[in-house]
């Protein structure tokens, strides 16, 4: 199957590694035209190269998600360029990174204000100001006989059920339920708001977290499915997301983690 995005002008957060560089290629590959975002310049400039050396079409643009007015200006830098706002993936995420000597994953009261700031800044701030700019923008669209649009999130198993440590958790909890409750709060506009939720991946998130070849078996054995996730398998369900194949789907978040958050596997 191709061009399930064929024409459609898409922005993607997070966009110069893992998921969401995945997600610029895969959606690129299926005709959207991609305004790529993120904090890092390397890793956009890296992205864009990919995508338009198979002929895609991506620019990029420096953007802290956290950032309201940053993320206004991208959406403003979309329509300017492609003419409209078909799509934002709301992708850009961070999590606690390892301390020293610390074993394990890291308790609540060992983690500083600061560090939660951090994580709560761009997990849950950084979504709600890309659905709120591209809820504008769609509305805008809207009054112009254009309306509807789509807004896809990546949350994490770890919205889904205890995984991951409290602070991260906390923080992919807020975007499940925000995709539930804008998705009811925007049905009526034909806007549709999903997520995608990713278990284990071996991405920069945890930079050197897999390099051991004990550590990736660890890994692999904790999804039932018993191998890691790929950046693409979550490409792939945000591009389901994201067309038209999901046009009656709203408010739903997606595991994309090998059976992970389906329950306790039977012993063998
Ligand atoms: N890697 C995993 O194991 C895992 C598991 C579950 C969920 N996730 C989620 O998947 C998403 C993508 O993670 P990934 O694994 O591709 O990680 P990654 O670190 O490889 O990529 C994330 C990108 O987001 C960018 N970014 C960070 N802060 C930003 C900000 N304030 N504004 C804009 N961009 C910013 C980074 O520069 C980086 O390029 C995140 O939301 C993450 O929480 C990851």
């Amino acid at each position: 199957m191709s061009g399930l995005l064929q024409g459609k002008s898409v922005i993607v957060t997070g966009a110069g590694s893992g998921v969401g560089r995945a997600a610029c290629l895969l959606f690129a590959r299926h005709g959207a035209k991609v305004l790529a975002l993120d904090i890092g310049q390397d890793g956009l400039d890296e992205t864009v190269a990919a995508v338009t050396s198979e002929g895609g079409t991506c620019i990029s643009r420096i953007c802290d998600v956290g950032e309201r007015i940053a993320v206004d200006e991208a959406v403003a830098t979309a329509v300017e360029t492609f003419g409209r706002l078909d799509l934002i993936y709301n992708n850009a995420g961070i999590t606690l990174q390892p301390r020293p000597g610390y074993a394990g994953v890291r308790k609540l009261v060992d983690t500083d204000d600061d560090e939660i700031d951090r994580i709560y800044r761009v997990n849950v701030t950084g979504v709600i100001n890309g659905c709120k700019a591209a809820v504008r923008q769609f509305e805008k669209q809207a009054k112009d006989g254009q309306g509807g649009g789509v807004i896809v999130n990546t949350a994490s198993v770890a919205g889904l059920i205890g995984w991951g440590g409290s602070a991260y958790g906390s923080s992919k909890g807020a975007v499940t339920l925000l995709t539930k409750t804008l998705a009811l709060e925007l049905a009526d506009q034909n806007i549709r708001v999903n997520s995608v939720c990713p278990a284990g991946m071996a991405t920069n998130f945890i930079p050197g977290l897999q390099t051991s070849d004990a550590a990736k078996a660890s890994m692999a054995a904790t999804h039932p499915l018993g191998r890691p996730i790929d950046p693409m398998d979550c490409a792939n369900a945000a591009l389901f997301l994201a067309c038209d194949l999901s046009s009656n789907i709203t408010g739903v978040n997606l595991p994309v983690d090998g059976g992970l958050s389906a329950g306790v596997p039977p012993r063998r």
